[in-house]
């Protein structure tokens, strides 16, 4: 008896580490706490101001409306997994950005409302396994490599993900000159 319940206790906490170990969507408030400051680059009033983070609210403009029409999509644009796909975070992915959460789960509705455009995660990768200071300063630092939390090395193909002929407003998309749009470096030390 004894030995089946470690055996099950093992069993368990091979299946916790194992989910711990895949990281998730916790959504651009939670940036938010530390990547504010100027000192550090003001990264997220930088994003709150820049291209990406109206990207939900786009959808229910009438151009949206018009777009979807033509395309024969019948629910909303911001409803439409075909237009969705591209204007939020983690679309797709079980932590990613939902049509339907259970509106009493104050959590979850915050979470949901923070994947609401194409955040932060969109770009640097699910969060939940870096976002700790001790984990990125540890990054930072390269005591850590980042991508073995979910820290994604940016470049080209993080964006061409969506910046493609698949948008149907899509325009060329010139790397060197379109990041430096987004751009929000920390200040030199
Ligand atoms: C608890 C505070 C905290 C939170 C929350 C946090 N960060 Fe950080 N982040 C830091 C610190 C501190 C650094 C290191 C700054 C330095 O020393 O240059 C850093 C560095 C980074 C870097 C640069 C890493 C490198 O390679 O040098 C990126 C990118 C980053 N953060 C993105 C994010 C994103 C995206 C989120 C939200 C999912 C996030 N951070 C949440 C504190 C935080
Ligand atoms: C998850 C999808 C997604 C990713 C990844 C993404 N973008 Fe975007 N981007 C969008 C959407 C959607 C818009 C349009 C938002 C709107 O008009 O509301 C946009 C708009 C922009 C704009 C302003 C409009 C334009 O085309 O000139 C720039 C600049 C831009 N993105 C640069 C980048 C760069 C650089 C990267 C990669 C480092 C990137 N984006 C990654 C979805 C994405
Ligand atoms: C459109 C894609 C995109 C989005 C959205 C985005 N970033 Fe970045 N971020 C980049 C790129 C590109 C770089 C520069 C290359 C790199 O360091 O990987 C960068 C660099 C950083 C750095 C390092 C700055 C430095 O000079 O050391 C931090 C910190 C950071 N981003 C935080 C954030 C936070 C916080 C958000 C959301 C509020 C965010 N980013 C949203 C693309 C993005
Ligand atoms: C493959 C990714 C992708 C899909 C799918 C997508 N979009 Fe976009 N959307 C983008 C990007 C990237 C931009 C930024 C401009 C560009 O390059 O198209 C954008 C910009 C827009 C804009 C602003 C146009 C402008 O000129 O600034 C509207 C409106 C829009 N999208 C509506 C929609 C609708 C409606 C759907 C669904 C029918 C949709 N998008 C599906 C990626 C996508």
């Amino acid at each position: 008896m004894k030995k089946l319940i470690l055996l099950l206790l093992s069993l368990a906490s091979i299946l916790v580490i194992g989910q711990e170990a895949k990281p998730e969507y916790v959504g651009s408030k939670k940036c938010k706490i530390c990547h504010s400051k100027a000192e550090v680059g003001a990264q997220y009033s930088k994003w709150a101001n820049g291209p990406h983070a109206g990207s939900l609210e786009t959808l229910k403009t009438d151009a949206s409306k018009a777009i979807a029409k033509k395309m024969g999509i019948k629910v909303a644009p911001e409803k439409a997994p075909e237009c969705l796909v591209c204007h939020v975070t983690g679309w797709g992915s079980a932590s990613g950005y939902q049509l339907e959460v259970d509106p009493l789960n104050k959590k979850a509705v915050k979470k949901n409302a923070a994947l609401e455009a194409v955040g932060c995660e969109s770009c640097h990768g699910a969060g939940s396994l870096y976002k700790s200071k001790k984990k990125m300063i540890a990054i930072a630092d390269g005591t850590v490599k980042g991508e073995t939390l979910g820290l994604t090395n940016i470049n080209e193909k993080t964006c061409t993900t969506c910046h493609n002929s698949d948008s149907p407003t899509y325009k060329p998309f010139d790397y060197a000159v379109r990041v430096k749009e987004v751009a929000h470096p920390a200040p030199e030390k």
